[in-house]
């Protein structure tokens, strides 16, 4: 018989890091951005993770309920968490989460999902958190996604889906981000829409706007150079593992190194 003796000598995280995806809309690539992050940092040996906290719209099989985007994070991810950990809240009916948990009685708990987070950072080295919809989703009658994204002490991914009239979705995400004292730690151009008409002029918009914090500076601007992480082309199939070599992590390896829970200090 073999004993397996838990080594404290075995290499882990100094502290356990992640990240908050949160996008200018609904279906324009979260899901996609966040599974090729998670293979961008595979890809340099960091063992991430992923949650998907708040889901809805799900089928039951094989004795289980399935949501695509928890299943797709699930294949990117290198640790794999236990279902209530990674998605503690899962309804069947695809529609705005407070309105789906109010029908079913309900409470979405922004407590709650922090305790999972803090389990999840005990288990991987990294934990990528898909948020739902655009930044700022409500909850309940008071809170949104935004207040979870700030309960979770993350710096934020903003994956803009770079479609007519995501400009201002763009700005308008970023101000509020940041306004929230939340750092933005890079935001990535996803082509979702391979007949946007010029679609290169308006990367290159935001890419100035971003990347402009002096010429920026005024009532709602942004008061620091937010790095792109890269431009995802239109992928037919979409592979995730494919997009990941578009991506650049290392700004948010940096930013996890910066940024910390309140009662980190
Ligand atoms: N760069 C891309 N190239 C091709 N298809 C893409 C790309 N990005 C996303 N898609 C596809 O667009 C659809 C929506 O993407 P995704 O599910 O990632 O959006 P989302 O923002 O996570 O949506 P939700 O708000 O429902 O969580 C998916 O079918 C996905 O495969
Ligand atoms: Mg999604």
């Amino acid at each position: 018989m073999t004993l397996h003796t838990p080594s404290t000598s075995e290499p882990r995280a100094a502290r356990a890091r992640g990240v908050f995806v949160t996008g200018t809309d609904t279906e324009i690539g979260k899901t996609f951005v966040s599974c090729a992050i998670l293979h961008a940092l595979r890809g340099i040996g960091v063992r991430p993770a992923a949650m998907k906290p708040i889901a809805s719209g799900a089928v039951w099989r094989d004795d289980a309920w399935h949501n695509d985007d928890v299943d797709a994070l699930v294949d990117a991810a290198a640790v794999e968490l236990p279902p209530e950990i990674m998605t503690p809240y899962l309804f069947p009916t695809p529609a705005a989460p407070h309105i789906v948990a109010a029908r079913e009685g309900a409470t979405l708990d922004i407590a709650r999902i922090v305790a999972c987070h803090d389990d999840a950072q005990a288990r991987a080295d990294y934990v990528v958190v898909e948020g739902v919809g655009g930044f700022r989703v409500p909850l309940d009658e008071q809170l949104d996604t935004g207040d979870l994204a700030v309960a979770l002490g993350l710096p934020v991914v903003l994956v803009v889906g770079m479609r007519l009239g995501c400009l201002s979705h763009a700005l308008l995400s970023a101000e509020a981000i940041v306004a929230r004292g939340l750092t933005l730690a890079g935001w990535v151009a996803n082509r979702i829409d391979p007949d946007f008409a010029l679609a290169d002029a308006n990367i290159d918009t935001l890419r100035r706007r971003f990347a402009s914090p002096g010429v920026a500076s005024g009532p709602g601007r942004l008061p620091y150079a937010v790095p792109m992480l890269g431009i995802v082309p239109f992928l037919k199939p979409a592979q995730p593992r494919i997009a990941a070599a578009s991506l650049d992590v290392a700004p948010l390896l940096a930013a996890s190194d910066r940024e910390g829970r309140p009662d980190d200090a």
